[in-house]
Parts: C-alpha cells; structure tokens; sequence
C-alpha cells in the first residue's frame, strides 16, 4: 500500500500546469456513450475516476485510445451492451450520470448506486425525479438501479429541482438531450463543469440553452455526431495550488486556468493577506508573512466550493485568531479534522460548524486521508508542520489530483511516495528521527 511521506517546512516556489475538470471530465466521458461518431476529447485528467469511466465505456464495447497523455478517442458507435461492471460501477460517484446517458442513448439503464466520497447521506433522488419527470420507471433493487423510458423514449418536461444539485442538473441535460421535445431544468446548479458539459454537447449537434444559470432549456434532438472537444481547467486542483502556495508562504504561477472561476477562492485568499493577482489564464499566488484569519461559508457556485473547504481548513490552522467555517453543501464533511488534530490543530466541531483557533504550529503525524479533498488538505498540513508527515489512503488523492505529488515536487516540496509493507521498517525510522 502507498503512502505519501512528507518532510515538513517546505515553501512552494514556482509554477503549476493545470489539469482538465475532473467534474467535467467524469461526466462528459459517460456522453460520449450518446454520440454517433468518434469523440476526440482534449485535456482529460488523468486520474482513477476518468481511467475507471474509460474503462468502463471499453467494458460495454466502445472503442478508446489514448491520441497523447491527455487526448483520448471514443468511439460507442456499436455500443449494445448496458452491462456495465458492478465493481466499477460502484466505486465512483459519476457513475450516475450513465443513467442519463444510457436512457438517451438506449432507452433504458442498468447501474449500481454511486459510490464515492463520504460525506455522510448522499442521495439521488433529484436525479430519479427527473428521469421519471421524463418518463422513465426507475426501480432500485439488489443493488442496481434500473430505468426504462416508457415507451422507448423520454418525452421533454418541465423540472423545478428541490435541492441545486450538480449530478441531478448534469444526469437531466444528459437524459434530455435525446429525449422527444424540450425540457426545462429549474433551481439548476450553475458550476462551470455543467456549462462545459452543455457545450461538449451543443459541440455535438445538442440545443441547450441557459447553463450557469438557474435554468437550463434543453430541446431534444434525434442524435449526436462526433467532434473534438477541449475540457476547461480543473478549478478545484488550481484552488488546492493556490491555497498550497498561500499556506507554505510561498510564490506560484497557476497556470492554464479561467481565473474567472477562482474569483470566489481568489476573494478569500485575499482577506488572509495572501496577494493573487489574475492574469488572462493565470494566478500568481504571493503568501503573506503572516495569515489573517477568516469565515468562509460554502454554498454552491459562485459560493465558495465545498470541495475547496478541507484545504482551506488546513489552511486556517494557521492563520492568526478564530476563523469559522461553515459547511453550506454536506451534513458530514469534517472528518478530516480528527486528523488535523493528531497534527496539533485545535479545531472544534458542531454540526456544520468549524471553529479554528488558528496560530497553532503543526507537528508532523501518521494521518489518514479521509477522502479526495480531506487529503489534499493533509498534504498542505504536512507541508506546512514541522517534522514528517505520513498520509495513508491516498488512493482518494489519486481519484481527482494529476501527478499531485510530482507537481508540487517541482515546486520545493518533499514528498516521496513509500510502498508498504516492503518500506515498513524505515518509514518507523523516519517517523522516529524527525
Ligand atoms: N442531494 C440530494 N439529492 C440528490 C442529489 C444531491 O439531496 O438527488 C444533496 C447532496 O446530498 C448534497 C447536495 O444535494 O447535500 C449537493 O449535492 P450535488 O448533487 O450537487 O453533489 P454531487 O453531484 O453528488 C458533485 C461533485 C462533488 C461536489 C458536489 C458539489 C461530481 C462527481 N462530484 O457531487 O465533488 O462536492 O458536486 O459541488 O461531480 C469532489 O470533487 O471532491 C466532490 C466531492
């Protein structure tokens, strides 16, 4: 098993390559299972959720190739299958957005419930109110969850989403991108990755009008045919690098991104003290000598992100006095903080409350990443303590940050990536000396 272990006090200088959107990606590789034609899709991540989704579409018969690093083809032309492995299937969250795809492609779908990070109840229900809004049967049992449009086809509606729910408004527009006239999506989530996926498809032959806003207009259409298409840069992996640089007290270029969808992590950053100035498509990120503190509320886009709230809570560890967050999104979104604990961090936790009595200096300690985000924040953690930081599960890590530790090598930090059991032995050393 690998484990990340990393020498503390490093300073973060230089620059970073932005990858694509991981909540892009992981929904625009399942559409592509609607599209007549080969997809050439550009600037996929190249991480375990978007490798396990490829695999998946190669499992049901499509035909992919990687073009370059992060270039790949797909072709589901003569996709007939809908048998898609349950392991796989499992294991991932942007499973779900199959259903849209396979309904509009097939008429009917057969998938696990999502996997994913645990953040405590993630349901789906919004998403089976729309797919049954459009006129599909949606049935859970043994595990699977199955949806046939009745009829054949979904027939386009109107739906007021209960919840701003991100996979509801993506797995709709998928579903009703091939469904018989138009389908109005209201209280939609608005995320840049919703506006990416509607103009993959529009690139495709798809009318959606309205994405990133609360509506979203969809005019059903007979079918897809094949392009090219650029996926935007990951706004969470850049914020993660920003908030790095700013916790280490560093300097680093953020490259390739669309700073216009930092502006809300950018906002923040700006009231701890550290300086980001935007260009056209970078941030350079200047840490302060000494960090301000902060309250941050998540909330959907153009909020702050949740996905964002572990880092900058790692971060907020270190600013001088109280700083409170509170989580806008999930129910359980904290348990990263017992980690940050075994570090020194004083942290008190009520409900969706977090209270960080900041200044406090980090020792290093074995820690668990608890999820994908929570792990990014103990690698900041790590970076920023004195002494080595041990950080396990990182396979979470893996799920949505490319090259995570080869790219914040490059720019001074020291992490090596230990496998065990062989290792064992010395990393107890390394823990002993430090
Ligand atoms: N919700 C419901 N019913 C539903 C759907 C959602 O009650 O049918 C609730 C959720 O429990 C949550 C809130 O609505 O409290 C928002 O959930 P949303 O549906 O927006 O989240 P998601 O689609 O499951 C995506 C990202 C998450 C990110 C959230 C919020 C993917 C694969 N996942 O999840 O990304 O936190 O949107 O922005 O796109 C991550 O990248 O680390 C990650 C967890």
């Amino acid at each position: 098993m690998e484990k990340y272990v990393i020498k503390g006090g490093t300073v973060l200088h230089g620059e970073v390559e932005i990858s694509g959107a991981k909540n892009a990606a992981v929904a625009i590789i399942p559409a592509a299972l609607m599209v007549d034609g080969v997809c050439r899709i550009e600037n996929v991540p190249q991480i375990s959720d978007t490798d396990m989704l490829l695999t998946i579409l190669k499992e049901l018969g499509a035909k992919v190739r990687y073009l370059n690093r992060s270039t790949v083809e797909i072709d589901c032309t003569k996709v007939r299958n809908q048998d898609a492995p349950y392991d796989l299937m499992r294991k991932i969250r942007a499973s779900y957005y199959l259903i849209g795809a396979m309904l509009g492609r097939f008429g009917s779908s057969k998938t696990t419930m999502p996997g994913g990070c645990n953040f405590g109840v993630r349901p789906i229900d919004q998403h089976i109110k729309g797919m049954t809004a459009l006129g599909a049967q949606v049935d859970i049992r043994n595990g699977y969850v199955y949806a046939e449009a009745v009829g054949g086809r979904l027939h386009g509606t109107r739906i007021y989403l209960d919840k701003v729910s991100v996979g509801a408004t993506m797995n709709i527009i998928l579903a009703a991108t091939l469904a018989q006239g138009r389908t109005i999506i209201e209280n939609a989530a608005r995320e840049p990755h919703i506006v990416d996926l509607a103009n993959f498809l529009n690139s495709m032959g798809a009318d959606i009008r309205g994405a990133g806003t609360d509506t979203v207009k969809i005019n059903g259409t007979e079918r897809l045919h094949g392009g090219t298409y650029t996926i935007i840069p990951d706004q969470i992996e850049a914020g993660t690098y920003m908030v790095a640089a700013a916790a280490t007290g560093g300097e680093v270029l953020i490259k390739n991104i669309i700073p216009k969808h930092l502006e809300c992590i950018s906002a923040k950053l700006r009231e701890t003290g550290t300086i980001v100035q935007e260009y056209e498509d970078c941030v350079l990120v200047k840490g302060a000598s000494s960090l301000r503190r902060v309250n941050v509320k998540t909330l959907p886009y153009p909020g702050f992100p949740t996905d964002m709230q572990p880092p900058m809570g790692a971060l907020l560890c270190l600013a001088n006095g109280t700083s409170v967050i509170t989580e806008g999104i999930y129910d359980n979104r904290y348990k990263y903080v017992n980690e940050l604990r075994k570090m020194g961090a004083e942290i008190q936790v009520d409900g969706r409350v977090a209270v960080f009595e900041g200044g406090k200096r980090l020792t290093g300690a074995p820690v668990q990443a608890c999820d994908l985000r929570a792990g990014a924040a103990m690698v900041i953690a790590g970076m920023c303590a004195s002494g080595t930081t041990v950080v396990e599960d990182i396979h979470y890590i893996e799920r949505g940050y490319e090259n995570f530790v080869g790219k914040l090598n490059a720019m001074g930090a020291e992490i090596e990536i230990i496998d065990f059991p062989e290792e064992e032995e010395n990393l107890k050393k390394i823990i002993s000396v430090s």
